[in-house]
């Protein structure tokens, strides 16, 4: 049985793609993938995650073809070799939670392991950065990064390559991650960043500025343990977001219902236009309440924790 972590980028989606540095952390919610021989040849997926109504059908082609380059990559050949994969867990299958990237690096576990293959996590985390280019074309890399290593992490591109630096928090912190319940494309969203920042140069140049700026600091606040700036960062992140029209009119309304229920701060998180949000909920009361207020309007909750 190979895992894949779930995870929430705390600053600095999309401007990641373009080598800004990011925060992110794994969540306690995992992707499960099991690898079964079989007669005949080919691979058989089956997806039993649970999931946001439509996002399997929405993703079925990226699927395949993330499939297909992870299998290339890992030499498997499935002309004379037939599998079943099964992919499960606790992780639900949906936008801005690290889906994808979980389900690529516990696939190439399960395969590795199948197959006596030892791959380093290393390996496992070049193989899921190629089965992530089948979801989009141009991945930063951290997603499948934080599914494979876990815990909290710094991370940048740097060309072909990339820098990860493990952060440490005095303690875990409590979030909340809101579900708008809308499925997103992450390579329609990402492509329109790109052409949005060629078109309007001037404006994205103030706006990554700002973006590079914020999470330098921010990363000083979480290593201090200082929860209130922290939260002040998300907030002036998710302004950004929506400056570079990422956001949208569910997650504003979950960003601001979760800040008006006491949350330290909130933004969305990953792809944007539908997916989650996350805020900031130091302490079980306080989690429990955002998280109630989310629930009252009819949207679903994720309880978790950062930095474990
Ligand atoms: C998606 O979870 C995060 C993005 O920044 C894309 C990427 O980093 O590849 C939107």
């Amino acid at each position: 049985m190979g895992i894949g972590f779930g995870k929430v980028i705390l600053f600095n989606e999309h401007f990641v793609v373009y080598g800004l540095p990011a925060i992110a952390s794994a969540i306690g919610a995992k992707t499960t993938a099991l690898v079964e021989r079989r007669p005949g040849s080919g691979v058989e997926l089956k997806d039993e995650r649970p999931q946001t109504e439509g996002y399997k059908v929405e993703k079925l082609a990226q699927q395949k073809e993330s499939l297909d380059r992870m299998l290339k990559f890992m030499n498997i050949d499935t002309g004379n070799n037939a599998f079943t994969v099964t992919l499960a867990g606790d992780l639900i299958a949906a936008s801005g939670v690290g889906a994808s990237a979980a389900s690529c690096t516990a696939i190439a576990r399960a395969f590795s392991q199948e197959l006596g293959l030892n791959y380093s996590d290393e390996i496992i985390n070049e193989a899921a950065y190629e089965g992530e280019k089948g979801y989009h074309g141009t991945p930063s890399g951290i997603d499948n990064t934080a599914a494979t290593f876990g815990g909290l992490i710094w991370y940048k591109r740097e060309g072909a390559s990339q820098v990860m630096e493990r952060m440490k928090l005095k303690k875990p912190v409590e979030i909340v991650m809101g579900n708008t319940g809308l499925v997103a494309d992450t390579k329609v969203v990402v492509g329109g960043v790109r052409e949005r920042k060629e078109t309007q140069p001037e404006k994205y140049t103030r706006i990554f500025r700002a973006a590079e700026r914020l999470v330098q600091d921010a990363r000083k606040q979480l290593e201090a343990f200082n929860l209130e700036k922290v939260g002040d960062y998300m907030d002036e992140n998710h302004t950004l977001l929506q400056e570079i029209e990422v956001s949208c009119t569910e997650l504003d309304l979950l960003v601001d219902l979760a800040r008006n229920n006491g949350a330290l701060g909130a933004k969305m998180t990953g792809t944007g236009r539908g997916g989650y949000m996350v805020a900031l909920t130091p302490g079980k009361d306080l989690q429990e309440r955002v998280a109630r207020a989310i629930e009252n309007k009819g949207f679903q909750a994720l309880r978790t924790t950062i930095g474990v």
